[in-house]
């Protein structure tokens, strides 16, 4: 959640430097926000245990969106060398990504 209550601005990058923007309300992990934004992510098992969403995060700062359980191997907020997962993380500000899966907009 960021300080104000607002949802944050994120910001996808591809490897091929195609780039699309979306809000995440307070609370609310990125892979959430971005399929109620229309776009397909790469995922799995929406748990934070497959990796499937693993993502680079360039700028900003997350947290994780839900208690971790006592029995959590890792932190999805922090895999370390600036990974995270997006299915178990927020943002806590405005946030620039590079998942590692493809992703793109669903068409209608
Ligand atoms: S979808 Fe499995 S770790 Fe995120």
């Amino acid at each position: 959640m960021t300080a104000s209550g607002r949802s944050s601005k994120v910001t996808l990058i591809s490897d091929s430097q195609d780039s699309v923007c979306f809000a995440c309300p307070p609370g609310i992990s990125i892979l959430r926000a971005a399929k109620n934004a229309g776009l397909e992510l790469s995922a799995g098992c929406m748990q934070g245990r497959c990796y499937t969403c693993r993502s680079t995060l360039l700028k900003g700062s997350v947290v994780n969106s839900r208690p971790l359980s006592r029995y959590a191997m890792i932190d999805p907020a922090n895999l370390g060398n600036g990974k995270v997962l997006l299915c178990s993380v927020t943002p806590t500000n405005d946030i620039i990504v590079v998942p590692e899966g493809p992703w793109e907009t669903k068409r209608t």
